[in-house]
């Protein structure tokens, strides 16, 4: 496929110098030119001003021009307006108001960490040594960008948007209100959510295990508690660890890791989820909060006076 990765997005907060500082500890690298790295992916974080919270950009690697020449016809046949040169196209989602930008860029091999030894009945993976997760004093910096989640009051639209025009895959569903969508070999780059207003709902970064999940997100606590949404749990679609946190803005930020991966699309079948597997396989039961942020009836009122 064309699409090969996702490769930034941007956030706009109210409170920039704040939420930057909190990225910082979540373990990206700050850059002179406010964008945000990770060790694999390179920048893949902007924070710009903006009155509420909301996801403005999300980038996309394609692989030739040809790529957004096929793109550009099936957005115009959604009848979404599209700009584009050789190298890239931007197109506005018309519900959420997220700009997309497809760019031509080289694929990124990301680089083989060798599996963590983990002891199990009958299997001696480690002898006579401590865990490594007990052992590592590093801060954990995520791999890379994997996902986001942007709530739509437009369901259909915003799905068809991503879906039949920029072309990203279906990995599953939830019921008829949540679509797990693929830019890449990963289960999901992007969740559509129906909601009752646009909004961003977390953006997640990849670790390399399990235990760089709960280390991360418990260094994150330390001091913060009121950082804590949801977790260590395990997610049904796309399998990964979990664990969410929320940055000052109010946008749930997700350390995982142990995706599946789909590496082609023949070895996948899409699922349709019901009921609590649309949200986790295990873990403790997510707060109320968690489906529907606190800050939703101010956003949905921020929209309004727009
Ligand atoms: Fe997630």
């Amino acid at each position: 496929m064309g699409l090969h990765r996702l490769g930034s997005v941007t956030i706009g907060v109210p409170n920039v110098a704040e939420t930057a500082a909190y990225y910082a500890d979540f373990g990206l690298t700050t850059r002179a030119d406010g964008w945000f790295a990770t060790r694999d992916g390179g920048d893949q974080l902007r924070l710009v001003a903006a009155p509420t919270r909301r996801l403005v950009e999300l980038r996309v690697g394609v692989d030739d021009p040809d790529d957004l020449g096929r793109v550009a016809a099936n957005l115009r046949r959604l009848g979404v307006p599209v700009e584009a040169d050789a190298r890239t196209l931007t197109a506005y989602e018309q519900t959420t108001g997220v700009r997309a930008v497809l760019q031509v860029e080289p694929r990124v091999a990301q680089p083989e960490v060798p599996p963590t030894p983990y002891n199990g009945p009958g299997r001696i993976e480690r002898a006579g040594t401590r865990a490594p997760g007990i052992l590592r004093a590093d801060p954990v910096r995520p791999r890379k960008l994997g996902h986001a989640v942007l709530g739509t009051t437009d369901f259909a639209a915003t799905t068809a948007f991503f879906r039949d025009g920029l072309g990203f895959r279906t990995s599953d569903l939830i019921g008829d209100v949540g679509i797990f969508l693929r830019c890449s070999t990963d289960h999901h780059n992007l969740l559509v959510l129906a909601a009752p207003v646009a909004f961003l709902h977390h953006t997640s970064w990849q670790v390399d295990d399990v235990d760089d999940v709960g280390r991360g997100a418990s260094a994150m606590l330390d001091g913060h508690p009121e950082r804590h949404v949801w977790g260590l749990g395990r997610h049904h679609a796309g399998s990964n660890f979990f664990w969410y946190l929320k940055d000052p803005a109010g946008n749930f930020a997700e350390y995982y890791s142990d995706m599946d991966a789909v590496p082609d699309d023949q070895l996948w079948t899409p699922e349709t989820l019901e009921g609590a597997k649309g949200l986790f396989n295990w873990g403790p039961p997510p707060p109320p909060s968690f489906l529907h942020p606190d800050d939703l009836a101010a956003l949905m009122t921020g929209a309004h006076s727009r």
